[in-house]
């Protein structure tokens, strides 16, 4: 089966929403998601938005903020060109209709709260679940926009590029197990990022890299993916699988506690909002030392009205764990949580490949640098979805749609026992990619997961050639390349910068303040 459309988005996060939103009045949209429409990192963002809404802040202040908190390596220019469209972002998504939490003292303003790097409260939030009240705004517009086809439970396997002009993708019906074919004008890949490489995560199964992946097998370009940022502060409970508390609750006051004590106030001027690389990090440092299994988030010098009022959804779920918030300490541990590098793009959210653009978690755009600040990052989502609808509204006239794409060759069989290898590999791949390329690296750690690494391209080549592909086998194959490019990343960076903290050299080295590029080879 072959579809038409102007323009394929692949992925309907906060990035492919956006995008597809903007698109639409001037275009024919197709959404594709590998899930249900809206599922995905977007949906469970708690803290919120950063943005320059207070007259007493400045676009300076958020610059230097995010240019610090990227640990020297952010490209200052995308900094800038972020930081400067941010309030237009927020402007677009209240014009939409979300509704973000006001200032209860005065009800005209907004409430702004604050979070790990920021010097100023600029985060503008509905109350601790932003992410729902985005997404769930934005699905039910594109859902009643007669521009926009939306296609649920279909997984992109690859691009279609004819003379590295993006033609259109191969995507696989989850249900009726067939790859249809989808050709377009152009195509942005909007698919999040690949925490879920690790073992531990915030983040939900969606966030498999498959975009970074699929645009590397295609000829694009990737950066810096050795900075996957760990969030400090995941509930450590054995049925709460991957549950956030919120940067927020530091930013308005938590404390972090460890055999009783206050560890962060030693280790960083700023304390529990430093960056999160250094908190986590801290963590890290406070549980082996002291052989703990998690440290504590602590909020019970707040008032219960306080807490209630400011984290409803965080209060309620931690109810249904057994933690009272305004009574008990918090277990939490860090997890996997944000990709920091991704597939480069310019300020247009171009890729290296004609007509294939890239928005979100996916990109490398230069703005996170060697950590991303806290809420950054639902505004790089916006910024460069509409920079991408922008340029595409722009560029479409001149671009033809390619009917009669080469057909997809299904002529492989089944096997039912490759189900069950590949979900240990998958396990395989999460614990090892947990053990040696987790908060502190080694090259002697870095060398074992390019073995295991290694042993599992084998074996995904082998189903991939000979077996009718699945949706889980798709995740493995692309996870395999993601961390691969990850621990190649890794590798080359010989210093500790940022999240990248190993180690063989434990300082930073000036001869490595430019990002680290790999480029499309044979060998990977
Ligand atoms: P996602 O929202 O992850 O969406 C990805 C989409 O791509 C999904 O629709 C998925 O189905 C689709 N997809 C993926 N692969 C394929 C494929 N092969 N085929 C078809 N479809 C595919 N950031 C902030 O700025 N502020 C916050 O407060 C905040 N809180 C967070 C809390 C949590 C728990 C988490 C996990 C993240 C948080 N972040 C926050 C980070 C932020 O939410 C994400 O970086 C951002 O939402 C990513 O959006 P996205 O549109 O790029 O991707
Ligand atoms: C959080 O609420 O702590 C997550 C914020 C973010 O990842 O930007």
């Amino acid at each position: 089966m072959e579809h038409h459309t102007d323009v394929l988005i692949i992925g309907a996060g906060t990035a492919g929403l956006t995008a597809a939103l903007e698109l639409a009045e001037k275009a024919k949209v197709t959404i594709l998601c590998k899930s249900t429409l809206g599922e995905g990192s977007s949906l469970y963002a708690q803290g919120g938005i950063a943005a320059v809404m207070d007259e007493g802040d400045s676009l300076e202040s958020h610059i230097q903020d995010t240019l610090i908190a990227g640990d020297g390596l952010c490209d200052e220019k995308a900094v800038r060109f972020t930081v400067e469209h941010a309030k237009e972002g927020i402007e677009w998504l209240i014009s939409q209709g979300v509704s973000f939490t006001v200032d209860s003292s005065d009800n005209s303003t907004y409430h702004l709260t604050q979070e790990g790097g920021h010097s100023y409260r600029r985060i503008l939030h509905a109350a601790d679940a932003t992410g729902k009240e985005v997404q769930t705004t934005l699905v039910s517009l594109a859902k009643a926009h007669k521009n926009i086809s939306i296609y649920e439970h279909y997984n992109v396997v690859d691009l279609i590029c004819h003379q590295r002009k993006c033609v259109g993708a191969y995507v696989l019906n989850i249900k009726t197990k067939k790859v249809e074919t989808f050709a377009a004008k152009a195509t942005i890949l909007a698919t999040g990022g690949a925490s879920r490489v690790y073992q531990y995560s915030t983040n939900p199964v969606v966030s498999s890299g498959d975009g970074i992946a699929i645009a590397y097998r295609a000829g694009c370009k990737v950066a810096n993916l050795e900075f996957n940022q760990f969030h400090p502060t995941c509930l450590y409970h054995p049925k709460a699988g991957s549950f956030l508390l919120s940067e927020a609750l530091r930013g308005e006051g938590a404390y972090l506690i460890a055999n009783n004590k206050r560890f962060m106030l030693e280790i960083d001027s700023r304390a529990e909002l430093a960056p999160r690389d250094i908190v986590a990090r801290a963590i890290d440092f406070q549980m082996k030392k002291y052989g703990l299994e998690c440290v504590y988030l602590d909020m019970r010098h707040k008032s219960k009205a306080f807490i209630t009022s400011h984290f409803p959804m965080i209060y309620q779920s931690l109810l249904k764990y057994g933690f009272d918030l305004t009574k008990d300490q918090i277990p939490v541990v860090p997890a996997a949580h944000y990709t920091c590098g991704g597939v480069m793009v310019d300020q247009r959210a171009r890729t290296d490949i004609t007509g294939l653009y890239a928005a979100g978690e996916v990109t490398y755009t230069g703005l996170h640098g060697a950590n991303r600040m806290a809420s950054n990052s639902l505004l790089e989502c916006l910024v460069y979805a509409k920079a991408a609808a922008e340029d595409i509204t722009n560029q479409l006239d001149n671009w033809t749609l390619e009917r009669d794409l080469p057909k997809w060759d299904d002529a492989l069989v089944e096997d039912s026992e490759e189900e069950v290898f590949i979900h240990h590999n998958w396990k395989e791949l999460r614990r090892f990619m947990w053990d040696f390329m987790g908060i502190v690296r080694s090259n002697k750690r870095l060398a074992r997961a390019s073995n295991r690494i290694n042993l599992l391209r084998q074996e995904v080549f082998e189903y991939y050639s000979d077996f009718t592909i699945t949706s889980d086998l798709l995740e493995l194959r692309n996870l395999v390349l993601v961390a691969e490019l990850m621990v190649e990343s890794a590798k080359r960076r010989k210093e500790s910068r940022g999240l990248h903290y190993t180690l063989d050299y434990k300082h930073k080295d000036k001869r490595y303040l430019k990002p680290t590029i790999i480029r499309p080879a044979k060998s990977l």
